[in-house]
């Protein structure tokens, strides 16, 4: 077999956890290798040290045959090593062909070249935009156009489809099993089992930083890969028990119109959406139809150029973001990392942030009560497995599921009246997925109601009261639960008209 990069018993330790021990992996030519594990088995930073952004404890790395040391990523680059970030490593200031050039100062970069590839891939970005304006979804598509426009003999995608659409998706994995046909080498982190089905030669599974199993992809089936990641518990795919009974108005949004983030109209509905107490609502939609646009829209982030949505029977068309957090309204945002987190502040602090003029952690004479806000996050911190070496640790140096467990953690705990919950179980591992919507769920029918987005359908099917589709800006359709059905609510979200 002909190994292009190898790590060999490879040690790694960061204060308070042991993130990798003993692993050894090798990537063959022309193959695509999948690494699996839960949030904070050691993917990411076994990944770093190839790319040269981590430096190992002990064991030893060969590209090529040779022995190397990998001390930066531009040792990586030189060795054609290139890697897709988990959390993107675009620079928000420049636009987009700039962030192009600073991954290589020899190749000229020629703007035509890489329209063709965004019109092969169907990735569209905006070349002349600043990346700071860019969505996620879009930031995700410039990190993997900018990796695929380079030729890097060994790529490493760290979760590069986590805010893709299914359609982006698709094309992306066929992609990659093309260049892997012309002898290029992949390493693929993913936690959607089926991708890594899908796209993958040989899987190599991590749990608390060891190698637990590695074999060929036809050699495991999605639930041993489960078994091996998570050991032997069993996750059932009921969560919804069916009863379902609408009450009181919570929410009532009409004739919205918003503008997007390159002022074209975003959102222009003409129909209403409606969320009552104690109901979780979804809303359906293939991303860039404004369902993004709609969330920051409830939340208060967007100016709103016509319509009206009222809260608890009042209008709140046009009140502050800090009032709506004040009357009950609470969001888990798409963007986590620049908008959800303090990436200096301690687990315990971004835990409590929103607390802190609250009565719960301030006690009689006015000071924080120290003792209480210990006990609060190391409360939040097991319930939600948040794995993390200490109350006290920079949530930046948490692995990327975890960190979304301490926004997830944080805004349910708050107990808003209203949850707008974007995308809640993106990047999380199977187990972590499975309790987020169960606690959704649960919130939902015992505290305050739920309006959630998801690309995931299965994810609304699952857990949803009522279903909104969302195509172009406007609502097109409503189902309620008994009328769910897959292959409906997929075609109204491409627009196309369903029969009932
Ligand atoms: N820079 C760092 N400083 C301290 N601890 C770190 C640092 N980077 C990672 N860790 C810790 O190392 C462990 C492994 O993290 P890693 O990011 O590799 O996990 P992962 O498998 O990529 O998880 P996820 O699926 O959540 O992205 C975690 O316990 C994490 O908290
Ligand atoms: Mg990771």
């Amino acid at each position: 077999m002909d190994v292009v990069a190898g790590l060999y018993g490879i040690h790694k330790k960061f204060p308070g956890v042991k993130a990798l021990d003993d692993v050894t992996v090798e990537l063959n030519r022309g193959e695509i290798h999948a690494v699996l594990g839960e949030n904070g088995a050691g993917k990411t930073t076994l990944m770093n040290i190839l790319f040269g952004l981590t430096l190992p404890d002990k064991g030893s790395i060969r590209v090529y045959g040779k022995d190397v040391k990998i001390k930066s990523p531009s040792d990586a680059l030189k060795l054609g090593i290139g890697m897709v970030h988990q959390h993107f490593s675009l620079i928000p200031t420049l636009n987009v062909i700039e962030n192009f050039k600073i991954l290589s100062a020899e190749k000229k970069i020629d703007e035509n070249e890489i329209l063709e590839l965004e019109k092969r891939l169907n990735l569209h970005v905006d070349l002349n935009a600043k990346v700071g304006t860019l969505s996620a979804g879009e930031r995700q598509r410039l990190e993997v156009l900018r990796l695929l426009y380079f030729n890097f003999n060994i790529l490493i995608f760290d979760e590069p489809t986590s805010v893709l659409t299914p359609v982006e998706t698709d094309m992306l994995l066929k992609e990659l099993r093309k260049i892997v046909s012309e002898g290029k080498s992949i390493f693929f982190i993913s936690h959607k089992l089926n991708e890594v089905k899908y796209v993958s030669d040989r899987i190599t599974v991590l749990r608390r930083g060891k190698v637990v199993w590695s074999g060929y992809n036809d050699q495991a089936r999605v639930e041993d890969l489960v078994n091996y990641m998570i050991g032997s518990v069993s996750i059932s795919e009921k969560i919804h028990d069916g009863a379902y009974s609408s009450s009181e108005e919570l929410l009532k949004i009409e004739q919205l119109r918003v503008k997007g983030e390159r002022s074209n109209l975003a959102l222009n509905m003409n129909e209403s959406i409606v969320v009552n107490k104690n109901e979780i609502v979804g809303i359906a939609g293939v991303a860039g139809n404004g369902q993004l646009e709609l969330f920051d829209a409830i939340m208060g982030l967007r100016k709103i150029e016509k319509g009206r949505i009222f809260f608890n029977g009042k209008e709140i068309t046009h009140l502050s973001a800090r009032d709506r957090i004040e009357i009950g309204i609470g969001y888990i945002p798409e963007d986590r990392i620049s908008t959800g987190v303090a990436p200096d502040l301690s687990v315990k602090e971004n835990l409590l942030i929103k607390l802190l003029d609250s009565k719960t952690i301030i006690n009689k004479l006015g000071l924080l009560n120290e003792r209480k806000m210990n006990e609060i996050a190391e409360q939040l911190i097991k319930e939600y497995d948040i794995r993390t070496p200490s109350i006290n640790t920079p949530v930046k140096n948490l692995s990327g599921g975890n960190l979304q467990k301490v926004i997830l953690a944080r805004e349910i705990s708050l107990k808003p009246k209203l949850l707008l919950a974007y995308e809640p179980t993106k990047g999380l591992d199977v187990g972590a997925t499975f309790f987020i919507r169960s606690k959704l769920y649960e919130y939902a029918k015992n505290t305050g109601s739920v309006l959630i987005y998801s690309e995931d359908l299965e994810e609304l099917i699952q857990l949803c009261d009522r279903i909104y589709v969302i195509y172009k800006g406007d609502i097109v359709a409503q189902f309620n639960r008994e009328e769910f059905n897959e292959y409906n609510i997929g075609k109204a979200m491409m627009g196309l008209e369903i029969k009932r």
